[in-house]
């Protein structure tokens, strides 16, 4: 059983939206995935209140145990929503996981508190990877600046980028309010492929799984370049 921390020192990144819809399609590639939500807010909770999905409602103290627990039961993944803060809280996270997801729009605040946790990261000897949410679409294949000038700086910096940025749609909302991910709201929709494309890469990094259709990276790069 591996364990995937979402966090984000920033409110409103899209720590939720990654979670939950990363659960529901981890859980639709065959995995068991469980969803752990850490924030007092309870967000995801109050998302997936009437969803199949069970979520663990649960809190920083906790997580070392639940993890255990998880394993024992025979999980294959425990997916951790985090709040933005208190720092102790999202390091008690970062500890118990195999693989910290840092979520983080393409702006200069987002990217500057990102590296930010990558460098606690690196402190704690934990491995991350960051997720673009809320990028604005691609054009005809060509990034808008926004996003083009926030993955050079990623790279200059030399952090691990997962190559499927989440777009900004519409989907992403509608899909949480009526308790669902965007794979289950609109599974041939735009927002559904990016999330695919996204949970095969985690996937693949924690579970060390060979891709299981050879249109993987194709499916990574028509998200990058996903219509709106
Ligand atoms: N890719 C996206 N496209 C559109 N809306 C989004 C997207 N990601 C997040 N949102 C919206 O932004 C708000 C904050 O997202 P949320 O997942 O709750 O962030 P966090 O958990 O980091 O505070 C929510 O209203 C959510 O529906
Ligand atoms: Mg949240």
């Amino acid at each position: 059983m591996k364990t995937i921390a979402v966090i984000s020192r920033k409110g409103g990144a899209g720590k939720t939206t990654v979670a939950v819809n990363l659960a529901a399609a981890l859980r639709e590639q065959g995995a068991r995935a469980v969803l752990a939500d850490a924030d007092p807010l309870r967000s995801s909770s109050e998302a997936l209140r009437a969803h199949s999905l069970s979520v663990v409602e649960t809190s920083a103290s906790k997580l070392f145990a639940l993890t255990t627990a998880s394993r024992r039961s025979g999980g294959d993944l425990l997916i951790i929503d985090t709040p933005a803060a208190p720092e102790g809280d999202v390091v008690a996270a970062i500890k118990v996981a195999d693989l910290c997801l840092v979520v983080s729009r393409p702006t200069y605040l987002d990217v500057a508190a990102a590296l930010k946790t990558l460098e606690l990261l690196r402190q704690l000897r934990a491995s991350g990877l960051i997720v673009l949410n809320q990028c604005p679409s691609a054009r005809q294949g060509r990034e808008p600046s926004q996003v083009s000038s926030t993955l050079d700086a990623l790279r200059f910096a030399g952090v691990p980028v997962a190559a499927a940025p989440l777009r900004v749609r519409q989907a992403y909302q509608s899909a949480l309010s009526e308790g669902q991910g965007v794979t289950e709201w609109e599974p041939r929709g735009q927002a559904a492929i990016e999330v695919r494309a996204l949970a095969e890469i985690v996937r693949r990094k924690v579970l060390g799984e060979l891709p299981s259709r050879p249109a993987n990276d194709a499916m990574a790069l028509s998200a990058m370049a996903a219509r709106p």
